[in-house]
């Protein structure tokens, strides 16, 4: 089956809005015409997502947020609701960085709750999964990808899950200029689509863009998409350029 590749670029915590400007509309003007089969997507930070949606008004490049909270309202100090998001122009929520499970307590049931009212307003969701450094050299890659997939996909049925990415995001290869060897990463993205078509079923496996993550760089794009299961990529340091987001989103 083809799968519209999907290139999304997380911004972190980086630059103000005036900056979030200048990038996003150097990247709409670089990317002019986006070829058909991939669809690109940028995460700027709360703050910048206003000036990211002006930018790339009228041009093929999606917003993103970097996370979502899961209620509609309410005394959440802090937190930023899926309505207010599309609210803000984005058509796209990442949830479950490994930076927010580490730094911020997520859990894989916070993480699916995220999911689940982000999608309940009709934002895709690109949910994030990954082992540590210390898991894969235990020997736990594939039992810990396979638990964390199923945690965030409880409860979502098959329509739901049409609208999910999952992002494999290896924690070692993130903002380490170590990436996964294309091989490894296509051996986990298999199992990925092995445990969707478990929880949901064959269908909406085969259908689900199965992103990788960690140190996406423009010299390293094009043997990883040369992969049978790996349908895009989240990217991160290399993000921050126009020309290398570009060279990566023309893999
Ligand atoms: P990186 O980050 O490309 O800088 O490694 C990827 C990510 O954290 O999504």
């Amino acid at each position: 089956m083809s799968r519209t590749a999907v290139i999304a670029g997380n911004w972190k915590m980086h630059g103000t809005a005036a900056q979030a400007r200048q990038l996003a509309s150097g990247l709409a003007q670089r990317l002019g015409s986006i070829a058909k089969d991939r669809q690109v997507v940028i995460a700027p930070p709360f703050t910048s997502l206003r000036a990211a949606a002006d930018a790339i008004h009228g041009s093929a490049i999606e917003l993103g947020a970097q996370n979502v909270h899961w209620e509609a309202s309410g005394a959440f100090t802090g937190e930023i609701s899926a309505t207010m998001l599309v609210d803000a122009g984005c058509r796209w929520a990442i949830v479950g960085h490994s930076e927010r499970r580490l730094h911020f307590g997520e859990t894989d049931a916070t993480v699916g709750r995220r999911a689940r009212a982000a999608l309940a307003v009709g934002l895709r969701v690109i949910i994030c999964v990954g082992e540590t450094l210390e898991e894969r050299d235990n020997g736990l890659t594939l039992e810990v990808v396979p638990h964390q997939i199923r945690a965030a996909l409880l409860d979502l049925g098959p329509a739901a899950i049409r609208n999910v990415c999952i992002a494999y995001e290896p924690v070692w290869a993130i903002g380490t200029g170590r990436a996964a060897t294309p091989a490894q990463a296509a051996e986990i993205h298999a199992k990925i689509r092995e445990v969707v078509a478990e929880v949901a079923d064959g269908n909406e496996a085969q259908g689900l863009r199965i992103l990788y993550g960690g140190s996406v760089k423009p010299e390293n794009i094009d043997s990883l998409m040369a992969q049978p299961d790996i349908d895009g990529a989240l990217v991160g340091g290399a993000s921050l350029d126009v020309e290398s987001f570009a060279r990566i989103v023309e893999f």
